[in-house]
């Protein structure tokens, strides 16, 4: 088969990530508390920052769409250097290494909260495109100097570096599912369920309760204002952690226990990150000393 050598590449980089799960793990996770150490000395100017970075603002991750940008640029960059278009492929190199700066820090920004086999593999990836951003470097360096076919075969290789890195970086997304709403699959419920006695729940207190769709539990949680009963669902979007299990912070906002991500009890809405895609939100009523919940549709 014609794409037999790509396939024995992609192999060799899922074979070096276990063979050298060790140091990628050990290197990975200095880099990651040197990330999170900045992000917590910037106080709430670098909480905002890895909002902005982590796309709570677009209620999308951002790193994905700006991937588009040097990847793009780089692409456009070779053709141009095949045709002999000197000074476009130059410009275009230039907006790719430009651009692949915020891209980086929003990788970064993500990758932080990374664990296991994630972290490895986006500290890998993470690897390659330093790689890949130093021999465009090295190549712009050398187009200036007037060494042209340096400057070619410098990019040209860095590019190849960047497609292996950008593979990598779908791995993380497709194999390994990150920064994927876990709440995805999840079907509205439809019909009111029980999901708690009123009895269990306290005034400003959060509550773990359940419901069962298609035959599995689903988690929620709850919380009693007065009159009113707000529930949401109890997955964290971001990976997945126990809403339930969270606490109660500003402005009645569930923070998820894993990494802090914030979520109005009223909406659903993503306060703080990492988690970018809003919780479900249920329709409450009591029954019979129930509390009976149902997918409330939001409308714009
Ligand atoms: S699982 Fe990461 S913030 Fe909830």
């Amino acid at each position: 088969m014609v794409l037999d050598p790509v396939r024995a590449v992609t192999d060799r980089l899922d074979a070096v990530i276990v063979s050298q799960a060790e140091p990628l793990e050990a290197g990975g996770r200095t880099v990651q508390g040197w990330i999170a150490t900045a992000f917590r000395f910037g106080g709430s100017a670098g909480q905002s920052t890895k909002n902005v970075l982590n796309g709570v603002w677009l209620g999308h991750p951002l790193h994905p769409a700006l991937t588009d940008v040097p990847i793009g640029a780089w692409t456009t960059s070779l053709i141009f250097d095949l045709l002999r278009l000197d000074r476009s492929a130059d410009a275009t190199l230039t907006l790719g290494v430009v651009a692949s700066i915020p891209t980086a820090l929003a990788g970064a920004a993500d990758w932080v909260d990374a664990g296991d086999e994630p972290r490895r593999v986006g500290f890998l990836h993470a690897l390659l495109n330093v790689g890949a951003l130093c021999l465009y470097l090295a190549s712009m360096r050398a187009r200036a100097a007037g060494s042209r076919a340096l400057g070619v075969g410098l990019s040209a290789t860095g590019f190849g570096i960047a497609a292996l890195s950008a593979w990598l970086g779908g791995e993380l997304v497709y194999r390994h599912g990150t920064s994927v709403n876990r709440n995805a699959w999840r079907e509205p419920v439809q019909d009111f369920q029980v999901a708690a006695d009123v009895a269990s729940l306290q005034e400003g207190r959060l509550t773990a309760g359940k419901i069962s769709v298609n035959g599995q539990d689903a988690p929620l949680v709850l919380l009693k204002r007065g009159t009113e009963i707000l529930a949401l669902g109890g997955t964290c979007s971001h990976w997945g952690g126990p809403l339930g299990e969270g606490k109660l912070v500003d402005d009645d906002c569930v923070q998820c226990p894993w990494h802090g991500s914030h979520f109005d009890m009223r909406d659903g809405s993503v306060h703080k990150g990492p988690a970018t895609a809003p919780a479900p939100v249920f329709e409450t009523r009591v029954r019979d000393g129930r509390v009976e919940v149902r997918t409330r549709i939001l409308t714009a």
